[in-house]
């Protein structure tokens, strides 16, 4: 019988991951003869033996298209009772021999430790709009998200200058502000505020009236979800949407832009507006960038299963696809490097 090999999409969806899928299907089942299989809604499918077979003809047609064919969960089998044991049973009964994890820190964490810890032989594949993943220079999907935010941006200048508004974008970026800082440099925010960069609430509304001083009657400020929003006396904090978490301890971010443009208003007495982006970031065609690059990581992750190099990550270094350690992915975050903001906070003001 020929080999199976397994691929499961894990995490918040991206634009690219069914490139991902496309990509493997062909190379695995098509030019190496393997039996591909696709796990549905993540580790769930795994848990829960929801698995269907996938051939080239399942895939035709997927390449544009957003979201992932298989669903996506936030299942974590190390949190639920017995789960590494359902999971490994269902391996062991379907009789795969690799799994393939398209993910981000979470879902990859999740395959280092299956690959360490139980010897399940596993490749992953980073994706995350946040771009947030260690060991690869851009995830998937960053791409299409900072396009997205960047036409966003575009279109709510108009609106801002029609009006002499300020107004807040908040985008997507838990725990790093790529998409701030890209999408802020790209549509020439007045403010971006990430994670990364600690500025005040005083501090915002000082450049703002500083722009405004110098005949600026519009101001655009760019906020990542991620941002701690702290007054000069350091009360404030990160911005919930409910205490309750994920099953990775998560919280839902969110909240922060709204926040803040009361605050910019009281304090300035600018008219002031919040836009909050979403899961508009995260939906729709990928670009053609991301749709390469998916399609890159998902010929290579084939060719790390044919070579049999398990516990690898497949990963961008400059313009080469290359392969790292799957804890290299799970360890630390990649953080917005101070030269890249500075670059944006040339325009503050
Ligand atoms: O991790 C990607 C991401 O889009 C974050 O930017 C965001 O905080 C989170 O997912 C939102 O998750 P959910 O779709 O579960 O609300």
């Amino acid at each position: 019988m020929s080999k199976q090999v397994a691929i499961l999409t894990g995490g918040g969806d991206c634009p690219g991951l069914n490139a991902v899928i496309r990509a493997a299907t062909w190379k695995l089942a098509h030019e190496y003869g393997y039996q591909v299989l696709g796990v549905r809604e993540g580790w769930r499918g795994l848990l829960e033996d929801d698995i269907v077979e996938l051939d080239i003809g399942s895939v035709s047609g997927i390449l544009p298209v957003g979201g992932t064919i298989l669903r996506t969960s936030r299942t974590n089998p190390f949190s639920e009772e017995g789960g590494v044991e359902r999971l490994l049973e269902t391996v062991e009964s379907r009789g795969i021999d690799a799994v393939v994890a398209v993910g981000g820190d979470d879902t990859l964490g999740v395959a280092a430790r299956l690959y360490e810890e139980h010897g399940l032989d596993m490749i992953g594949v980073p994706k995350t709009i946040d771009n947030d993943l260690s060991g690869t220079d851009y995830t998937f999907g960053f791409d299409t998200a900072v396009q997205i935010a960047t036409e966003a941006i575009d279109r709510l200048h108009s609106t801002a200058e029609s009006h002499n508004r300020v107004i807040v974008v908040e985008v997507m970026g838990r725990h790093a502000g790529w998409i701030a800082v890209m999408s802020g440099i790209a549509g020439g925010a007045d403010v971006v505020l990430i994670p990364e960069q600690e500025l005040t609430i005083e501090d915002t509304c000082e450049i703002i009236r500083k722009r405004h001083a110098r005949g600026k009657d519009f101001s655009i400020v760019v906020v990542s979800e991620g941002f701690e929003l702290k007054s000069a006396e350091g009360d404030g904090g990160l911005v919930v949407q409910s205490e309750e978490v994920d099953a990775f301890g998560h919280a839902r971010l969110g909240g922060v832009g709204n926040l803040l443009s009361r605050e910019i208003e009281r304090r300035t007495g600018f008219e002031t507006r919040a836009t909050v982006l979403g899961h508009v970031q995260r939906g729709g065609t990928p670009t053609a960038r991301d749709r390469v690059l998916a399609t890159r990581y998902g010929i290579r992750a084939s060719e790390l299963v044919h070579e049999g190099r398990f516990g690898r990550m497949v990963a961008l270094a400059g313009d080469e696809i290359v392969d790292v350690p799957l804890a290299e992915a799970a360890g630390e975050l990649k953080r917005v490097p101070p030269e890249l903001w500075r670059i944006a906070e040339t325009f503050f003001g």
